[in-house]
């Protein structure tokens, strides 16, 4: 598994804290960065890794901010994206369960080590279940495709 990692001056720290997790777990990172105290825009790093899993080059992304609300906007912005932030391990898994998130975002100023650790464990181990969910998945597409839901009727 290949995964893509970036985050904010918010969150170097947690950021490799999680990065030497992922790597343990024989995981191949991407950092794009920051990996300094000095301000960087939250958004670069949420289109970095945005771009990166939109085009197939990894299986999925962290996205580590203050909160992970600003990173997880900005990496939804880009077509294909399905970004969530967690403050638990439970809305992790289900949101890869239910909602096929490509993206897992969470905050450095909200969650600890611990917590951070048991979210991107939940959201990896997790599987899509399609069915059901499949067809809720699309429409989110679709708005994100035509801004509309034409196949309901809105
Ligand atoms: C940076 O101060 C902070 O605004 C950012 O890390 C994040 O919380 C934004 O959503």
């Amino acid at each position: 598994m290949k995964l893509a990692i970036g985050n904010d001056h918010a969150a170097v720290e947690l950021k490799n804290t999680i990065m030497e997790y992922l790597k343990g777990k024989g995981i191949e990172v991407v950092n794009v960065g920051t990996d300094t105290s000095e301000r960087f825009d939250y958004p670069i790093a949420g289109y970095r890794v945005a771009k990166l899993v939109a085009a197939g080059e990894v299986d999925g992304g962290v996205l580590i901010c203050g909160t992970g609300v600003g990173i997880s906007l900005a990496a939804n912005k880009v077509k294909g994206i399905r970004a969530c932030v967690c403050s638990d391990p439970y809305t992790a898994k289900l949101s890869k369960q239910h909602n096929n998130t490509n993206i897992i975002a969470f905050g450095a100023r909200v969650i600890g080590d611990e917590t951070a650790k048991m979210i991107v464990d939940e959201w990896i181990n997790a599987k899509f279940e399609g069915g059901r969910h499949e067809q809720r998945v699309a429409l989110i597409t679709e708005i994100e495709q035509t801004q509309a839901l034409a196949s309901r009727g809105e």
